[in-house]
């Protein structure tokens, strides 16, 4: 177990390089499980996440082997097991996406409920309707899902609601059914783009013929490929807010304008400075920050990970700023720690007409209990606390917040940041932050 030292009060600057999507580079190892060669992956981040699902495909007799420079090769030769152990399956959101490339193998999967931040109910429903529209048999336990099918067929499918995660599914297993599958309603989230290009260059056929429908022509082989995992466009909010934050000036390399649309509307609308470059976007800090609403959206939204970093640079900007966080029914877990702090956020729950449209999540998971916005009056010094982390985007962000405060702060359960950023606190001393990993 580690924890982070950091002394707050410095300005971040230089320059900083994105690593490969959390949220891209575990599908892609699992997709790859289709072929009989090799694939090669590019670019992927060492992650908790990619370590966890590497473990998932080991146990299952697959090979996973990590070289020099992020380069990693998967091995599906040596497949054996088509049931997910529970303790594996449950470290991260990975498990669905192993149905459709064990039933193209075996015939049957057998899959537990998938883990990952606690953040809300997060069930599997939609993911669930998806494939018995393929044909898949599904019986449900309290621990486990059985499915089977011997070969999927295609099919018409509409999710009720947005999906990225199934999405993802949905396109992993529709790739290697008879027949042709539509997807409507489908997650336009770029990590989905980054799944169908890499599948496309396995030989599968699926082509996004509107914003959110996606047409997949089964194919009945998929090849190994050679394949580099898009940059992670949520480190460079984490960056971005950073540097802002800090009233830093920092040059994040790889970060790209299409894939961070809302988040630099709402940038430029709180009087950051950014400026979109070939090679990545510097963000520097030139006037003070003015308070900005934020409701989260599916992509090209407002993305929801980025919600609590935009939650601490609010604490920072003058005035009064509204969050609406409408895709997870509890993401608001870090605020308690925010208000030891010194933040001055009151969260309460905001009148909706027309819940079912503006909430992604299904409402019959929400609770009393949760909160859905947060008004923040800013500017605040904060206070240097110790804290301990309880899901990843909420490290991230009580990190950036000890960043900005005076003293020393203590962070713990730093677990949950592994999972999902490679060495952030190497890449932000390298910007100039006071920060330490001990290990306790
Ligand atoms: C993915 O989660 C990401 N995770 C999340 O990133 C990200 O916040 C989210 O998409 C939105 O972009 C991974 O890719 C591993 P959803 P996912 O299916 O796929 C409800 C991070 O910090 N829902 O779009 O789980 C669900 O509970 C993580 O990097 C159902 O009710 O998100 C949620 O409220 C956190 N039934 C909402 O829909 C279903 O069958 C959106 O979920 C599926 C989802």
């Amino acid at each position: 177990m580690d924890k982070f030292i950091i002394t707050g009060g410095k300005p971040l600057s230089g320059e900083v390089s994105l690593c490969g999507a959390k949220n891209s580079g575990f599908k892609l190892m699992i997709a790859a499980l289709y072929a009989d060669e090799p694939t090669t992956l590019h670019n992927f981040s060492k992650i908790g996440d990619v370590l966890s699902t590497a473990e998932v495909i080991r146990e299952l007799g697959g090979e996973v082997t990590f070289g020099e420079n992020h380069v990693m090769q998967v091995t599906p030769r040596g497949l054996s097991r088509y049931n997910l152990s529970q303790k594996s399956g449950e470290l991260s959101r990975a498990a669905t996406y192993f149905i459709g490339p064990l039933l193209h193998h075996f015939g049957k999967a057998i899959i537990p409920n998938p883990g990952g931040c606690k953040i809300g109910r997060r069930p599997i429903d939609r993911h669930l309707e998806g494939l018995q529209a393929l044909g898949a048999e599904i019986r449900s336990f309290p621990d486990r899902y059985e499915i089977v099918a011997k070969q999927l067929s295609g099919g018409h499918f509409t999710f009720p609601k947005n999906t990225h995660g199934g999405t993802d599914i949905m396109i992993i297993a529709a790739a290697a059914a008879k027949g042709k599958t539509i997807l409507e309603n489908a997650a336009q989230e770029p990590e989905v783009d980054d799944l169908i290009a890499f599948l496309n260059q396995m030989g599968a056929k699926i082509n996004r013929v509107e914003p959110r429908t996606i047409v997949i022509e089964g194919v009945d082989k998929l090849h190994g490929t050679d394949y580099t995992v898009m940059y992670d466009r949520n480190e460079a909010v984490t960056f971005g807010c950073a540097a802002l934050a800090t009233k830093g000036d920092v040059f994040v390399l790889h970060a790209e304008e299409k894939d961070l649309g809302a988040f630099l509307m709402a940038v430029k609308k709180a009087g950051g400075g950014f400026e979109v470059e070939r090679r990545g976007i510097r963000f520097f800090y030139k006037d003070p920050l003015k308070a900005v609403n934020i409701t989260t959206r599916p992509h090209p939204g407002f993305m929801t990970d980025w919600m609590p970093l935009w939650g601490i640079l609010m604490t920072q900007a003058e005035g009064e700023s509204v969050i609406h966080e409408t895709i997870f029914e509890n993401r608001f877990a870090f605020v308690n720690e925010l208000k030891k702090m010194g933040a001055k956020i009151e969260l309460f729950n905001p009148v909706v007409e027309n819940p079912e449209e503006i909430y992604v999540f299904n409402l019959e998971d929400d609770r009393p209990e949760y909160i859905h916005a947060a008004r923040i009056v800013g500017p605040t010094p904060l206070r240097a606390m110790t804290e301990e982390i309880t899901d990843l985007r909420a490290g991230a962000s009580l990190i950036l917040a000890s960043l900005i405060a005076r003293g020393q702060s203590e962070l713990l359960n730093v677990e949950h940041v592994d999972r999902g950023y490679e060495n952030l606190d190497g890449r932000l001393k390298s910007l100039g932050a006071d920060i330490k990993r001990v290990n306790i």
